[in-house]
């Protein structure tokens, strides 16, 4: 099992988005789990699942097992978003650090993938998130401020060293019509080889998943987005396979 937290500390730079559409495209590949832990329940409503009280908060400390729903399509599961997924990071400040990795561990029989939608926050969660996970996936826009969250983002994981074997940024809503992201991508991943080379454009039907509540890649297969996912994917595993 590989367990793939998608973070930024900072919002609106396509973590839902890309956990959406990358658990579609490993379940294409074998059973995958997408946990949606941001109390917006975003990751729920693009696979038309009610976000639900019980499935967050206190509640997941009983066990992740009974949390899980089907979602509409095969291999590919959830647990729903909870509005009181608010309150974990203060529900995990007196917790011994491994607990969501513990949490996780019984799972991992069951699941090849799993996929965790984190909120941009800098609480206990994220710290607890570090810890768990096999690779931190944090998608960037090519905009100073978005890379300078990035930066905030290492220096904290520096500190918490050894808590995570894999940080894997990419580039998210690039426009390369753009002199500023043409300069910001190819600056940025040479001084950088942790970098994925993996693109995703800005594209008019990656908003669209909004309106159809469904990943890009059962609507629009053919999108060069819905190409440049199943690329990042890729590159994904790979890099998984050499970091572990
Ligand atoms: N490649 C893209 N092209 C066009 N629009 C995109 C792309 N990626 C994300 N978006 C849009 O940007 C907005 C933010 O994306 P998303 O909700 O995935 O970000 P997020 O990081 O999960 O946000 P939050 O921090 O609020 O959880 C959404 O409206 C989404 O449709
Ligand atoms: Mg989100």
């Amino acid at each position: 099992m590989s367990l793939i937290v998608v973070y930024n500390l900072k919002g609106g730079v396509g973590k839902t988005t890309s956990v959406v559409n990358l658990s579609w495209v490993s379940a294409q590949q074998g059973p995958t789990l997408v946990w949606d832990l941001d109390p917006q329940s975003a990751a729920s409503f693009y696979f038309r699942v009610q976000p639900q009280k019980k499935a967050g908060g206190k509640h997941i400390f009983e066990g992740l097992d009974g949390l899980i729903h089907e979602t509409n399509y095969p291999n590919l599961d959830l647990i729903p978003g909870s509005f009181t997924n608010r309150k974990l990071g203060n529900l995990l400040v007196d917790q011994p650090a491994k607990t969501l990795k513990k949490l996780l561990k019984p799972l991992a029989a069951q699941y090849d993938w799993i996929w965790v939608d984190a909120p941009p926050t800098a609480s206990e969660l994220a710290a607890h998130l570090f810890w768990a996970a096999d690779i931190l996936l944090v998608p960037l826009i090519p905009t100073p401020l978005s890379i300078r969250a990035y930066e905030t983002i290492s220096l904290w994981l520096q500190k918490k060293k050894g808590s995570l074997r894999s940080v894997r940024p990419f580039f998210n809503l690039v426009d390369m019509r753009k002199s500023l992201h043409r300069r910001l991508v190819s600056e940025y991943r040479m001084d950088h080889p942790e970098f994925l080379e993996t693109l995703i454009p800005q594209a008019a039907a990656v908003e669209k998943m909004g309106e159809e509540c469904q990943p890009l890649l059962m609507f629009a297969p053919s999108h060069p987005a819905a190409h440049q996912y199943q690329a990042l994917f890729r590159e994904l595993a790979v890099a998984q396979q050499v970091d572990l």
